[in-house]
């Protein structure tokens, strides 16, 4: 997810544009840059980080003058943060400059076919291709251009266009990204969000899908996909800039959570092609895929959670076997490790040390490792052999949601995408990969079903313990739902594996004692059901976690949540949902600082 914002009038551009983007760096905050018009063309300024280095480069932007201008603040999703890779990208003819918003799945193909027709490439990004297809098509009209261009991409796209063919005007193109147009007198704004744009005028157009728009200081025409022009009204704001950085929402963790079917889709959709998985980064990896014996997946926190819970689909999809290693331990475990362990390291930030120790014991000892990281150009994604990117956009908050389920999703697919080259899939890869399409809808589902949530975190906030069961991949979300209300409720929370309770924890069960049950594995159903009794005759108070038409949990349980019918194999993305839900309404009674919650960090850089 990136930042970008649009501005023409009767002043200097380059301010406006960096206080734009410094309102929208909590979208993206790895590289930044602006470029401003005036009679000389079209001018660039470019920086590897924040947008504080921009502005020291163009002194506040005084020093890049001109009246009509773009700007961005990006979070890589392809080719590393460095100057190179940030926008604005500009045409090889210097009269056209682009910044985007997005992902453009196809840019590889259009990226051959602009190579071949002589043009020259200054950067590794999807982006870069939007600027060439506007000067090939470009001869005589930016709208035309425009249109043309928008019809050879696909994928998600908020773009910002200037160019000296048209002095005092900015494009502004929207497709599966936000964008929206400020209305000012004699002055006109675009941004990714209304952070951007509430300081300068209130009064603000939302673009739909398919739509574009030409402003100039005194005037805003918008188009819809075949040119033709249309007609909105503008609406007013009536957020606080502060409010609006978080979408409305209270905290960024909820904002997150809700984000989870999109960065979902964004880490599943630019991967699956005619029925099957597509890692083109994992090319190298597939000569010696049959010598793997063994799959190591270390992590830590919720990463190494998120290797609990997708260890299942990757063992029974690939037949390899699978061990889930706290990194923390696993560096000091002398491991049996040579060239035939792959190991899967999973990171969110991608500066975990024990991570990266972890990483760096496992290359000493021979491995091959593949690193599933949301942070591009990270210490973790360089040193893997190969890196997935999950496309989670930044996360905020320190308990991690969307990079949870993104991670997940990776492992998903790569055990679909591992298992078909290893010629060890038992039903059509299409079948598998309509599931995975799928489970963006489902997230959406797990969130609409759970209303009472709020008033069930009323009825369990105040207990000193809750404790969490679950067999299999139950049991691996339970390890994660335990975590999350911990972190943020401070309330103790302990996972167990259901069937372990009788072994000595049961002996903690008293009167009004919360556990939460996971019943979503249908075939291990009628064994968890068996610890629901057991614990409700020792006096405890169940909370189940199941499907709807789950008639003989519901019977026996206190109080229910439920998510949508999903396949065990997949349902680890679906069934956390409502339990970080859950951890955040309990987290919120008790008057917690969810965002930031006590003695953590967002990244644990030290051992
Ligand atoms: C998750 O809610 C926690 N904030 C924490 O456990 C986190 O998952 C862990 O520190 C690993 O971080 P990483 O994914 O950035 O490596």
């Amino acid at each position: 997810m990136c930042g970008i914002v649009g501005f023409t009038g009767r002043q200097n551009a380059a301010p406006i544009l960096l206080d734009g983007l410094k309102k929208l760096e909590y979208r993206g905050y790895d590289s930044a840059g602006i470029a401003v018009m005036d009679d000389n063309g079209i001018t660039v300024q470019k920086v590897k980080g924040r947008i504080a280095n921009l502005c020291e480069k163009t002194k506040d932007g005084e020093a890049v003058p001109g009246f009509t201008g773009i700007g961005h603040t990006r979070w890589a999703t392809h080719g590393a943060p460095t100057e190179e890779n940030a926008h604005p990208h500009l045409s090889n003819d210097g009269r056209f400059a682009v910044v985007h918003n997005g992902i453009i799945e196809n840019y590889s193909t259009l990226r051959e076919e602009l190579l071949a027709d002589g043009y020259h490439f200054e950067s590794e990004t999807d982006t870069e291709v939007i600027v060439h297809l506007l000067e090939m098509y470009y001869n005589g009209s930016i709208r035309e251009a425009l249109i043309r261009t928008a019809n050879r991409l696909s994928g998600s796209y908020a773009l910002g266009v200037i160019s000296s063919e048209e002095p005092g005007k900015i494009y502004a193109v929207r497709e599966a990204s936000p964008l929206i147009l400020g209305v000012g007198i004699g002055e006109n704004y675009f941004a990714s969000d209304v952070t951007a744009l509430v300081n300068h005028t209130r009064n603000v157009i939302y673009l739909e899908d398919g739509e574009f728009a030409e402003l100039s200081e005194s005037s805003i025409k918008i188009f819809d996909v075949l040119g033709q022009e249309v007609s909105k009204k503008p609406t007013r704001v009536l957020w606080d800039v502060q409010a609006a950085e978080k979408g409305g929402f209270e905290h960024f963790m909820l904002k997150e959570i809700m984000e989870q079917p999109g960065a979902v889709k964004a880490t599943i959709a630019p991967r699956i092609r005619d029925g099957k998985v597509v890692f083109e980064e994992l090319q190298g990896i597939l000569p010696y895929l049959a010598d793997i014996r063994k799959i190591i997946i270390t992590a830590c926190g919720s990463a190494y959670y998120a290797g609990c819970a997708g260890r299942y689909a990757l063992e029974r999809l690939t037949r390899i076997p699978v061990e889930v290693e706290l990194a923390s331990e696993l560096r000091y475990s002398e491991p049996l490790i040579d060239d035939t362990t792959l190991v899967i390291v999973i990171s969110q930030s991608g500066e975990t040390a024990d991570t990266i120790a972890a990483l760096k014991e496992c290359k000493t000892r021979g491995a091959r490792t593949l690193a599933i990281v949301n942070v591009v150009g990270s210490t973790v994604a360089k040193l893997a052999d190969y890196t997935i990117y999950t496309w989670a956009g930044p996360e905020i908050a320190v308990a991690t949601t969307k990079g949870y389920t993104t991670q997940i999703t990776v492992l998903y697919m790569l055990s679909v995408y591992f298992s078909d080259h290893l010629w060890r899939l038992t039903v059509p890869e299409e079948t598998l990969t309509d599931m995975l399409m799928e489970l963006p809808r489902r997230i959406q589902q797990a969130i609409d079903m759970n209303p009472t949530i709020p008033a069930l975190a009323k009825k369990y906030h105040d207990h000193k313990a809750l404790f969490f069961i679950g067999r299999n991949t139950d049991y691996a979300t339970a390890l994660e739902g335990a975590l999350k209300m911990k972190e943020i409720s401070y309330l103790h929370a302990e996972a167990y594996a259901a069937g372990e309770l009788k072994h000595g924890t049961i002996a903690l069960i008293e009167e009004h004692q919360p556990v939460i049950a996971l019943c979503c594995n249908p075939s291990i159903m009628e064994k968890t059901l068996s610890n629901i009794v057991e614990v409700k005759s020792r006096g405890a108070e169940v909370l189940a976690l199941t499907f709807r038409n789950n008639q003989k949990i519901l019977s026996t349980a206190d109080d229910l949540l439920f998510i949508p019918d999903v396949d065990a194999l997949f349902s680890a993305v679906i069934e956390i949902v409502p339990l970080q839900l859950l951890a955040y309404y309990v987290a919120k009674e008790n008057g917690c600082d969810i965002d930031k919650p006590k003695n953590l960090a967002k990244s644990v850089t030290v051992e």
